[in-house]
C-alpha cells in the first residue's frame, strides 16, 4: 500500500522503517530539512539498535522516500498517518497544536474525490480524533472524502524496531468501516492481535496503558521502601508476587523511578484528561509522588553514607533515560547528577550512547567531567552511582574498578550487581530494597 507518515521521530520513522520492510510504499515527511538531508544520505538521527540497517535497506529498495513536502506525500498516499510531537505544557496537560497544524495542512491538500485514510498515530488525549476531524472538514474543499483512525503505537524505545514488526497486539479504534478494512491490510504482514474499538477508547488505550505501567513501577518502588525498612528483599518479593500469571513479573524492577520521553508526560496529560472530564485521577498523582520520592531517597542514602557531598569525588555511570538508546530525555539520571552538581559534589560521568546529547541540549551542568571509559570515570571516586543499567556495566572488571577508586562504595541505583559478589569483591553497597552490604 501507499502510506505517509508525518513526522519522522522516534515513532514515525521507526514505524516508516517497518511498514517499508514489510513491503508498504512508504513517504515519511518531517519540516527539519537537516533532518531530511541526513536520512536521504543514510544517517539516522537517533540511536536506536537495527534502524540504520532497516533504513539503509529500504532506501535502496525505493520503499522508503523523504520529503519536507506534506502535499506531495499526502497526494500519493492512501493512508497519512500524523506522528508529530505531543509536547506537555506546564500543567501537565498536551499541547496538540501541532497536530492541529498537520491537520490544517491535510485539509489543505486533500482532493474531492480522493478518499484518505488520516491516523493518528501521536499519543493524544481522548477525543482528538473528533477534534481533527472538525478540523479537517472545517479547512477541506467541500465534497472531500476521510475518516480519522486512532492507532497508537506501544514501541519501547531501544527495541523499538522489534516491538513493530512483532507487536502484542495492533488497537485501531475506527468509526467506520472503509478505514478499517485499509488498516487491516497494512497490519497484515505484521501477524498480530488487531484490537477494534471506537476512536475514542483506542486513544485512551495509550494513556491507560503507560499510567498503568508506571503505577507497577510506582508499585515495586514502594514495596521496595518497605523492604529497606523490614530487611526483606525486592527482587525476592517481586519475584513471588510477579509469578502469579493475573499480575506477572514484568516492569516490577524497582530503581530509581521511570523517566523517558514518554511516563513523565503521558501520566501527568491522563491526570490532566482526567481532571478535565471532571473524574480526577488521584491514583495517579501519588504514582507520580512514588517516582519522585524514590530519587531522593536513594540521595538520601549517600547522603547517610558520605554525610555532606559537598567536594565528594562521585562517578555516575548511566547518564541515558534506560539503556540501548542515546534519549536523555526526563531521565532520571540526568535529575540525579544535576542533584549531586547543586549539593556540590564533583562528578564524572559516563554513559555509551547518552554523553553527546546530554552536553547538546544542556542537561548537565558544564562543571560534570566526561570520562571515556567506566574505568576512567570511576578514578578517584569516593563513591560510583550506577544510574542506568547499561549491559557495559554489568560486564566491567570490578577488581579494576575498586582499584581504581578511593573509596570502594557502591550505590546501586538499578540493582545491577549481586550483593553477596560485591561484598566479596570488597565493595560497601548500596542498593534498592535489598540490604546493604558493609565491608567495614
Ligand atoms: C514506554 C512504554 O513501555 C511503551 O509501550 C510506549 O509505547 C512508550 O512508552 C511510548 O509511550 O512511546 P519507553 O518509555 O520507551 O516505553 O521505555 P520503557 O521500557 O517503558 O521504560 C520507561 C521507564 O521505566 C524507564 O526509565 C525504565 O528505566 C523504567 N522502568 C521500566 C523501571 O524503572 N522498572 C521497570 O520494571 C521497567
Amino acid at each position: 500500500m501507499d502510506l505517509c507518515i508525518i513526522g519522522s521521530g522516534y515513532v514515525g520513522l521507526v514505524s516508516g522503517a517497518c511498514f517499508a520492510e514489510v513491503g508498504h510504499h512508504v513517504i515519511c515527511v518531517d519540516n527539519d530539512p537537516r533532518k531530511l538531508t541526513a536520512l536521504k544520505s543514510g544517517q539516522i538521527p537517533i540511536y536506536e539498535p537495527g534502524l540504520e540497517d532497516l533504513v539503509k535497506r529500504n532506501v535502496a529498495a525505493h520503499r522508503l522516500h523523504f520529503t519536507g513536502s506534506i502535499g506531495e506525500a499526502v497526494e500519493k498516499s492512501q493512508v497519512v498517518f500524523i506522528a508529530v510531537p505531543t509536547p506537555p505544557q506546564p500543567d501537565g496537560s498536551v499541547d496538540l497544536s501541532y497536530i492541529e497544524r498537520v491537520a490544517r495542512e491535510i485539509a489543505g491538500v486533500l482532493k474531492p474525490g480522493e478518499y484518505r485514510v488520516v491516523v493518528d498515530k501521536s499519543t493524544v488525549p481522548v477525543k482528538t480524533g473528533d477534534n481533527v476531524t472538525d478540523t479537517i472538514k472545517r479547512y477541506a474543499k467541500p465534497g472531500v472524502e476521510f475518516d480519522v483512525v486512532s492507532n497508537p503505537e506501544f514501541l519501547r524505545e531501544g527495541c523499538a524496531v522489534a516491538d513493530l514488526m512483532k507487536p502484542d497486539r495492533v488497537v485501531v479504534g475506527s468509526n467506520s468501516d472503509r478505514a478499517l478494512n485499509l488498516m487491516k491490510k497494512i497490519y497484515e504482514p505484521f501477524m498480530a492481535p488487531i484490537i477494534v474499538t471506537d476512536v475514542n477508547s483506542a486513544e485512551l488505550i495509550k494513556h491507560a496503558a503507560n499510567s498503568f505501567l508506571a503505577l507497577k513501577i510506582s508499585y515495586a518502588n514502594a514495596l521496595s521502601a518497605i523492604c529497606e525498612a523490614s530487611g526483606a528483599d525486592i527482587e525476592k518479593v517481586v519475584d513471588g508476587i510477579g509469578s502469579d500469571k493475573r499480575i506477572g513479573r514484568h516492569f516490577l524492577n524497582a530503581g530509581l523511578g521511570y523517566g523517558g520521553s514518554c511516563f513523565p508526560k503521558d501520566i501527568a496529560a491522563f491526570i490532566a484528561i482526567a481532571d478535565q472530564l471532571g473524574r480526577p485521577f488521584t491514583l495517579l498523582k501519588e504514582v507520580q509522588r512514588i517516582n519522585r520520592e524514590q530519587k531522593e531517597r536513594f540521595i538520601q542514602k549517600m547522603r547517610d553514607a558520605l554525610w555532606i557531598l559537598r567536594d565528594k569525588k562521585i562517578a555516575v555511570w548511566g547518564l541515558t533515560f534506560k539503556p540501548d538508546t542515546d534519549d536523555v530525555r526526563s531521565s532520571v539520571a540526568i535529575d540525579l547528577v544535576n542533584d549531586l552538581c547543586r549539593e556540590g559534589a564533583h562528578v564524572t560521568a559516563y554513559d555509551p550512547k547518552g554523553m553527546e546529547k546530554a552536553v547538546e541540549f544542556k542537561l548537565i551542568p558544564a562543571s560534570v567531567k566526561l570520562a571515556k571509559s567506566p574505568l576512567e570515570a570511576v578514578d578517584g571516586a569516593e563513591a560510583l552511582v550506577l544510574a542506568t543499567e547499561w549491559r557495559e556495566f554489568k560486564e566491567v572488571d570490578l577488581t579494576a574498578i575498586k582499584a581504581r577508586m578511593h573509596t570502594p562504595l557502591v550505590f546501586d541505583g538499578r540493582n545491577l550487581f549481586d550483593p553477596a559478589t560485591m561484598k566479596e569483591l570488597g565493595f560497601n553497597y548500596r542498593c534498592i530494597g535489598r540490604p546493604a552490604m558493609e565491608t567495614r
